[in-house]
């Protein structure tokens, strides 16, 4: 009756995995005076949820005494002794009367905590949060806590934990990486809340700015959406008298664990546990955008996240301009016009910024922007100023000294910077403006009959005398302009009228109704002329001005490309909005993609050239188009098919058209659907050009398998589709991801080119993923370098479903079947 083999196995492989030696014993969640934990006994927290206890990593021989997750692999989130290892003898951890010792060798002390005050019966306790503490063990809540690991951060931040400043106690807490994955002694990086005046984070490498976000401007971190309310967790920024602290909460506490985390390499991540794949997922990596790495751009240079990166601002020329036309920025700009303090400085407003740093808190108060701009005006080396509520106090005048280094441009949701100008400088944005307008009105001029023209011509000198004047009048006064670029086009509307479109219809009949988006309904509809059309009829809630709207569907009607749905015009009337394209009459690629049926039609070379034509319009909208479209809502039901089964973008442009992100003042709407919306993008409603990348990676592996990305559903693992093609890449079949039904004329280089430039196009990290046109290079041409792929973003089920979980979805549209999603995150 001997022991099966297998079991032996199971006892083997046990036996040496387990990190702590087997006769670890418990002994409660505390400990009272007098009592030691020994190495190999551990404290548990009452929910089961931490363990406190000596451990060592990998090989090492080192032993330390910390905090771990108690069900999964070992994870430590505390060290105590990270700076002194005990190595070659055994650590124990003592209670005395008044706080505890970290022993050697039952003697040597090498780290204590020493209460203040004098106690009465303390103990230490390890939390269920995680938290060790020393406290009274009967008068709990007397005061507080005596000491608490919370105040200790390592590297890891828990929720609950604070990352910042307690300005009674003077405490400053921050992340400091492990030196490596075997030694949790104080690493490179450094992740701190820099100043309690203009909080803003910084990650450090040594001394070295690294990457910054901020300052907090009441609503954000400027220049920074990552931080913001998403599915997942609540950031929590708190300014008080008291304290100044960043941290956060997790949605749903009970079962999911959580932990920010600064890596060896400087990474700051946001993971969470997932227990279908028993692993870490990084949610978010906060290092997105390649402008928030610190002073990209020199001294006055504006960093683009998403362009040919850095542009000096208007008013200031590169310093030295060879170094600039050789893309190395670090040297910056310099002003056109020197300053004179004396003689008429004033302010120019640029809009959409991330601030920059060395920001310095002048006055915490309810205070105007007026009294904000002559404070800086006084001070010869006040460079720019700005008013935004950083401490909830209505209003705090915050002014630059020196050199503006490391800002961006940053339409969404940016602030207002107010930048000292020379007065010439001054005086040629005036310039500008008066001669354009002369300019048109010259041209009036010149178009009305000849016998006005002597009216025109003293209009024009109306002009350069009030010019003189305003010149005069303005030495006496700080002035302050809008650095704008208003570009006014006459263009024709290709306007419908109501009667038109309802009658096209036949009066919007259930049975013209051809499909239902996110945005509303869609019909089908036949004018006089005998043109189809398909008409989309809009919500009411647009949330956005008329003129807005028509000048939306001017621009985005101007977009041609075969590979484009053509927007033929709207309709509007009273608050009823609708757009109107030209019909397709082939349905749209999930109504063949995923019919068992109806994919047949869809040979390789047709999937092939669906891919092919919907990379072309896409890098049409985001590089060729006069406009920077970026989709948002890319997926099957929005390519649209002609009688030859070439694809059609559609829903291009309504992103624009929406107005989501038009105007700083509106909260951001995230549109988009499950499946196909980028990491980055649906947690804070980040979004590029490489957001739309990732989509087309989605599409173009649902084309190749034939399957849906939401909603896969694999025998042998819980992977969405995604991670399926990961999976079989890594493991070297890629051609399994085939669809099945797909008949054999394929040529296997390239089927697996294209799988490869799919999964690369869903790579967690937005520098990752190729651009558009690189992604066509690499389609269509067999010999293209192709880089490896990395792990790609978002491919559990758990991680794309974990915002589905989200209850506090207070402003949250899902229109049935196709799952779109609208999301508001309120500032
Ligand atoms: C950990 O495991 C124990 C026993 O296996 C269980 O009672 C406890 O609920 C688990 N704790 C958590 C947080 O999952
Ligand atoms: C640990 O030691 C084993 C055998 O000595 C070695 O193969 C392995 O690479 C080491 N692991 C690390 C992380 O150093
Ligand atoms: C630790 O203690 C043991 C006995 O208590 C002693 O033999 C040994 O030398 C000590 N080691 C050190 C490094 O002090
Ligand atoms: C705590 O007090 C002990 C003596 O009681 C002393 O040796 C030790 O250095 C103190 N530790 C700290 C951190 O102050
Ligand atoms: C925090 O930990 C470090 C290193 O372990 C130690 O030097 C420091 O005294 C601790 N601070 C507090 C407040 O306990
Ligand atoms: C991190 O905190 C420690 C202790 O408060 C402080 O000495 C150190 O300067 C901080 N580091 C950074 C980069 O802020
Ligand atoms: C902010 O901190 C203060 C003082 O610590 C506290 O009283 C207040 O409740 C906190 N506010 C929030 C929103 O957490
Ligand atoms: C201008 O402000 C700087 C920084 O606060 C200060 O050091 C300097 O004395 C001020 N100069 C004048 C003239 O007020
Ligand atoms: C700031 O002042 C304005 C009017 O001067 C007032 O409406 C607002 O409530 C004040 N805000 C705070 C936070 O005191």
């Amino acid at each position: 009756m001997g022991l099966s083999p297998f079991l032996i196995l199971w006892y083997v492989w046990l036996s040496s995995v387990s990190p702590r030696p087997s006769t670890a014993a418990t002994v409660s969640d505390r400990l009272t005076q007098n009592q030691v934990l020994e190495d190999g006994q551990t404290l548990v927290s009452s929910g089961q949820r931490f363990e406190l206890g000596f451990f060592n990593r990998g090989n090492s021989s080192h032993r330390y005494l910390g905090i771990w997750y108690k069900n999964i692999t070992l994870t430590v989130v505390w060290v105590a002794n990270r700076n002194k290892v005990i190595s070659g003898q055994s650590g124990s951890l003592s209670m005395g009367s008044n706080g505890f010792s970290l022993l050697l060798n039952n003697s040597e002390k090498i780290w204590s905590v020493n209460a203040t005050r004098v106690l009465e019966s303390p103990i230490l306790q390890l939390l269920d949060n995680g938290n060790l503490v020393l406290k009274e063990e009967n008068n709990p809540d007397l005061e507080g806590y005596v000491w608490q690991s919370f105040d200790n951060i390592t590297d890891t931040l828990l929720p609950g934990m604070k990352l910042g400043w307690n300005l009674k106690t003077g405490l400053y807490r921050n992340m400091t990486s492990w030196l490596s994955a075997e030694d949790p002694s104080a690493g490179d990086y450094t992740f701190s809340l820099d100043s309690p005046e203009t909080p803003q984070l910084v990650l450090s490498k040594g001394t070295q700015k690294q990457y910054r976000w901020g300052p907090w401007d009441g609503v954000r971190f400027s220049g920074s959406n990552e931080l913001r309310s998403n599915p997942v967790f609540i950031p929590i920024f708190n300014s008080s008298r008291e304290e100044v602290y960043y941290t956060f909460e997790v949605i749903d506490q009970e079962s999911t664990l959580s932990r920010f985390v600064v890596t060896q390499h400087g990474w700051i991540q946001y993971l969470t546990w997932s227990k279908s794949s028993n692993e870490w997922v990084t949610m978010v990596t906060l290092q997105r955008d390649s402008c928030d790495r610190y002073g990209t751009c020199g001294p006055y240079g504006n960093c683009y996240s998403d362009g040919p990166k850095c542009n000096c601002l208007k008013g200031f020329t590169p310093k030295s301009p060879e170094d600039w036309s050789r893309i190395i920025w670090s040297g910056g700009c310099v002003r056109r016009w020197e300053l004179e303090c004396e003689n008429g400085d004033g302010f120019v407003k640029y809009g959409g910024m991330k601030l920059p740093d060395h920001s310095h808190l002048v006055e915490s108060r309810n205070l105007s922007l007026e009294v904000c701009e002559v404070e800086c005006l006084r001070n010869c080396s006040c460079m720019a100023f700005t008013l935004i509520d950083i401490h909830g106090n209505g209003g705090d005048c915050v002014m630059w000294f020196g050199d503006l280094v490391d800002m961006k441009h940053f339409p969404s949701g940016g602030d207002d910077l107010y930048i000292r100008m020379a007065r010439n400088e001054l005086e040629s944005i005036a310039d500008a403006r008066r001669n354009k307008r002369v300019r048109v009105i010259v041209t009036i001029v010149i178009c009305v009959a000849t016998g006005m023209l002597l009216c025109g011509v003293a209009s024009w000198c109306a002009f350069r005398i009030r010019k003189a004047k305003r010149r005069a009048a303005s030495l006496n006064h700080p002035r302050r302009y809008l650095m704008e670029e208003t570009q006014e086009e006459d263009l024709e509307l290709p306007l419908f009228n109501l009667k038109t479109v309802s009658a096209a219809t036949d009066e919007f009949s259930f049975r013209n109704k051809i499909g239902q988006g996110g945005f509303g309904p869609v019909y089908k509809g036949v004018l006089l002329s005998k043109q189809e059309i398909a008409v989309k009829r809009l919500s009411r809630d647009l949330g956005q001005g008329l003129r807005e709207f028509k000048n939306e569907v001017i621009l985005v009607s101007k977009l041609q490309h075969r590979n484009l749905v053509k927007l033929l015009g709207c309709c509007i009337h009273g608050d009823e909005r609708m757009l109107i394209y030209e019909y397709l009459p082939n349905k749209s690629l999930d109504y063949f993609l995923f019919d068992q049926t109806r994919k047949k039609l869809l040979a390789w070379k047709k999937r092939f050239g669906i891919i092919l034509g919907i990379a072309r319009g896409l890098l049409y909208l985001h590089q060729d188009s006069r406009l920077r479209i970026i989709h948002r809502d890319l997926k099957a039901s929005n390519i649209l098919l002609d009688s030859e089964m070439n694809p059609k973008i559609s829903d291009f442009g309504l992103a624009r058209i929406f107005g989501a992100d038009q105007t700083q003042e509106m909260t951001k709407r995230v549109m988009g659907t499950y499946g196909y919306m980028s990491p980055e993008y649906a947690m804070s409603g980040h979004f590029s050009v490489k957001s739309d990348v990732f989509s087309f990676g989605v599409l173009m592996l649902e084309v190749i398998s034939g399957k849906k990305n939401w909603g896969f559903w694999h025998p042998d693992h819980d992977l969405n589709l995604i991670g399926h093609a990961w999976k079989l890449w890594i493991e070297g079949n890629p051609l399994e991801l085939m669809d099945a039904l797909m008949d054999d004329s394929y040529s296997v280089d390239e089927v697996v080119r294209y799988i490869q430039v799919g999964l690369l196009c869903v790579q967690q990290r937005v520098e990752d993923r190729p651009t558009m046109s690189s992604v066509l290079l690499m389609l269509a041409n067999e010999n293209a370098m192709v880089p490896q792929p990395k792990e790609p973003g978002f491919y559990t089920e758990v991680s794309s479903m974990g915002m589905d979980t989200s209850s506090s979805g207070k402003s949250r549209h899902t229109t049935t079947n196709e799952v779109s999603v609208t999301m508001f995150d309120g500032g």
